[in-house]
């Protein structure tokens, strides 16, 4: 697949600028969404023949974003579209009972309301195109595996991953013979990004776990920020994505 409209949140940092890169190439119009942009992708663009719209704004709002992105695609002409839910908030590496309520309540809206809202638009303005649609939402290992110092990144993870379940079944048997979009809930690794720096800078007497993420580094374990972004699109460009609505990037 090589959609002409992608749609990508956490473009400014990380994994997500990596992929944002990559996927600057001609003829395609990328959507990015974060609290910062990088002004650096828009030279990209330039240079690729790509078209970047970036919108700086703040994921904790999801029904806002998600109205605006309804808004914007429906001025969009029908095409290959891709959705990537990247962006997520880590509150701090706490047990919950320590954890301050707005920070907990800014990571599950980014890393869970905004993907489940952002996708219900998606799919609501793209639902007549006809087109090869493809939601792609990035989730961890710790949706799958619990870990204590991180009930809220867990439970965000593990939403993510029912959800997208959930979904595909809506949209792969369609009672009204319309193309239904496929989804993946997709674990990439772990990556040398500020989200593991937080992991390994936490404080040690309430997130003993931070070791393991030191002796990620110290081993040599991380992927680059590139590497996993080109795993990880490799993934949402395969003939079978969506077979599995949750899967990881190691296979
Ligand atoms: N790093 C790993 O080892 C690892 C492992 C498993 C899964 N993941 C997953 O991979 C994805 C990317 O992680 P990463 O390591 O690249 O994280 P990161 O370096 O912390 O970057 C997070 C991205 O999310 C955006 N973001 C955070 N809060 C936001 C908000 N309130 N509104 C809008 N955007 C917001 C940030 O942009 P702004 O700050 O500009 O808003 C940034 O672009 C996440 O879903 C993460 O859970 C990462």
């Amino acid at each position: 697949m090589n959609p002409s409209i992608a749609i990508l949140t956490g473009a400014s940092r990380g994994l997500g600028r990596a992929m944002a890169a990559q996927l600057l190439q001609r003829g395609r119009h990328l959507l990015t969404i974060a609290r910062h942009a990088d002004p650096a992708l828009d030279t990209l663009a330039r240079e690729r023949g790509a078209t970047l719209t970036a919108w700086t704004l703040d994921l904790a709002d999801a029904p806002a974003a998600a109205a605006r992105l309804a808004g914007w695609l429906a001025a969009q002409p029908p095409a290959d579209a891709v959705l990537v839910n990247n962006a997520a908030l880590l509150s701090e590496p706490a047990p919950l009972r320590d954890g301050r309520d707005a920070e907990l309540s800014a990571a599950v809206r980014v890393g869970l309301e905004a993907p489940l809202l952002l996708s219900a638009a998606f799919l609501r303005a793209t639902d007549g195109w006809g087109t090869d649609r493809r939601v792609l939402n990035v989730s961890s290992g710790l949706g799958r595996r619990a870990m204590a110092g991180s009930a809220s990144y867990c439970a965000v993870k593990a939403g993510m991953d029912h959800f997208s379940r959930a979904l595909a079944m809506e949209e792969s048997a369609r009672s009204d013979g319309r193309r239904g979009a496929r989804i993946v809930s997709l674990a990439p690794g772990v990556i040398d990004t500020d989200m593991q720096v937080q992991l390994r800078g936490a404080d040690r007497t309430r997130f003993p776990d931070g070791a393991m993420f030191e002796a990620l580094q110290t081993e040599g374990r991380l992927a680059t920020p590139e590497e996993a972004a080109r795993r990880v699109l490799a993934f949402l460009a395969r003939e079978d994505f969506g077979t599995e609505p949750v899967a990881d990037v190691r296979g």
